[in-house]
């Protein structure tokens, strides 16, 4: 194993019943860019995403198209992976919930949970929504009666099936949300789930017999598993729950399910009872990320505001897209997005204060010496000032990042690419180009040019990976930037003497269509 410390991260596992749109795509991205940074930052990284497909929705939607479901999810599910492969989506295991691998821990957990008397056979009769596919009580629909999540209308369902004893763990539960104030975030989203909690918990219906999409109950195959308690299993398969006890004991429990708001009561509640039911540890911490809102309005079909993320990223690049969601929008909070904004932080952050800062710096390196660098000579209080808020910005990124406050860090990189432009226009390298006196000082400035932007593109590179290799070969490096770590953003990396490469442009500018 590893000596590096562990860290295991994981988004949901998305539905295939549909294409997937931004908001999809906005969860998966937070989550690498967490996975890139910890990497960086010389962590141990496990990052999992995948698909989950099994129930009644997809088996419906394959019988219309006249396919067999798995005909039905592979095609969706490739797009998929193409998806992530465009967004530089770094995941380390895709699961899909129809893989062997799968089937096999679902029956083991679903028997020995069986065994111990936690799951027992009932009858069920109540209220459920298929899109959702999730069960409710009659105190729960919204006021016209349907699902208070999706709205849609739910359907009286009554067969025979099987109850998992979420009852028996409900006091365990609230007393360890109320131990570990970092197990749900944020505190919103924890404030929520105990008063939840505090309701009562009934026990949860396991299985279904109305359909055969899924995996059977191993003892009585005529019930498939319920697809929450089938999906949420998948975060124990790909690190070895079942073959490999060593890797297991290495990444769980999970540092971080990351999850929509929505999801965030499957993934404490229902999960932390399974997993208490398995005698388990739970996951060190659910995050609820909140929704996008385009234009104002929550995506929807009906609405017609669903926006492609591939169209975007076609248009605009994956990693403008990446740094856009992760600038605009606050990690816990809803955020609008709209083409206008989009297009006015490329052209403003991007193109103008990133694109032009390493234009300008590479130009005056090559016009004033022919590329080549020389360090430690004509130090001024603009550089020391420099110096000094690089190591500041450092410092503070690092803070913000633990905390997964990747817009708070992004700003914080992005406040080093402002103020490097600034010293620009106080040391006024073409002013001393024209005095032999001070071909010192000009060295010194061309030099903390090119070492605020290595420095920089360390900083950026979680959020735009390829930008960042960008920036670091145009600077003339010729290292592996994949193994470039976090401790190297200590000022004073460039060597003496370095020869920087050429300039390319980062981010063309965006004329808006009047
Ligand atoms: N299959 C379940 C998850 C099972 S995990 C064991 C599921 N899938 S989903 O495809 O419907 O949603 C996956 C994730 O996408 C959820 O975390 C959800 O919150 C997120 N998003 C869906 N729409 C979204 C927005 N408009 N904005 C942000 N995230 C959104 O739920």
């Amino acid at each position: 194993m590893s000596e590096k410390t562990p860290f295991y991260i994981t988004t949901p596992i998305y539905y295939p019943s549909a294409k997937l749109h931004i908001g999809h795509a906005y969860c998966t991205t937070v989550a690498d860019t967490i996975a890139r940074f910890k990497r960086l930052a010389g962590y141990d990284v496990f990052f999992l995403t995948g698909s989950d497909e099994h129930g009644q929705k997809i088996q419906q939607a394959a019988e219309k198209e006249g396919v067999t479901p798995l005909q039905y999810v592979d095609r969706i599910v490739a797009g998929f992976q193409e998806l992530w492969r465009l967004l530089g989506i770094s995941y380390d295991d895709f699961i899909r919930t129809s893989e062997e691998r799968h089937h096999e821990l679902v029956q083991h957990i679903f028997q020995k949970i069986y065994d111990q008397g936690d799951i027992y056979k009932g009858a069920y009769k109540g209220l459920y929504c298929t899109p959702c596919e999730s069960y409710w009580t009659k105190l729960q629909l919204d006021e016209n009666g349907c699902c208070p999540d999706c709205h849609r209308p739910v359907q009286e369902v009554s067969e025979e099936a099987y109850f998992f004893r979420m009852s028996k763990y409900a006091d365990r539960l609230l007393a360890y949300i109320n131990e570990h104030p970092d197990f749900i975030q944020p505190v919103s989203r924890r404030n929520e789930m105990i008063a939840f909690i505090e309701q009562g918990l009934e026990d949860l219906c396991v299985s279904r017999t109305s359909f055969d999409w899924g995996i059977p109950v191993p003892f009585d195959p005529k019930h498939v598993v319920y697809v929450w308690f089938d999906a949420l299993t998948n975060y124990l398969t790909p690190i070895g729950y079942m073959h490999d006890k060593e890797k297991f004991n290495n990444y769980w429990p999970a540092d971080v399910h990351l999850v929509g708001k929505e999801i965030v009561r499957f993934h404490t509640i229902i999960w932390g009872c399974m997993l208490m039911a398995l005698g388990i540890d739970l996951p060190k911490k659910v995050y609820g990320h909140g929704w996008l809102i385009v234009d104002g309005a929550k995506m929807s079909k009906s609405v017609g505001n669903v926006v492609d993320p591939i169209a975007l990223i076609e248009e605009f690049g994956a990693d403008a897209v990446r740094y856009f969601l992760l600038r605009e929008i606050t990690l816990g909070q809803d955020g609008n997005i709209s083409r206008d904004t989009l297009i006015g932080r490329i052209n403003s952050d991007l193109a103008n204060d990133l694109g032009n800062l390493l234009h300008r710096t590479l130009s005056m390196a090559k016009k004033y010496r022919k590329g080549v660098l020389a360090k430690g000579a004509g130090r001024t209080d603009f550089d020391a000032a420099l110096e000094e808020m690089a190591a500041a910005t450092v410092a503070d990124y690092t803070a913000q990042m633990e905390q997964m406050e990747l817009s708070a860090a992004i700003k914080t990189a992005w406040a080093l690419i402002s103020r490097t432009n600034k010293y620009i226009d106080e040391t006024a390298p073409w002013t001393l180009a024209k005095d032999e006196a001070k071909a010192a000082e000009l060295d010194s400035v061309l030099y903390h040019l090119v070492e605020s932007l290595r420095v920089t593109s360390i900083l950026i590179s979680p959020f735009l990976p390829v930008t960042a290799r960008r920036i670091h070969e145009q600077l003339g490096f010729t290292s592996d930037f994949a193994a470039v770590q976090l401790s190297d953003a200590a000022w004073g990396g460039t060597e003496d003497g370095h020869t920087v490469g050429t300039a390319e442009q980062l981010f063309p500018r965006i004329e808006i269509e009047k």
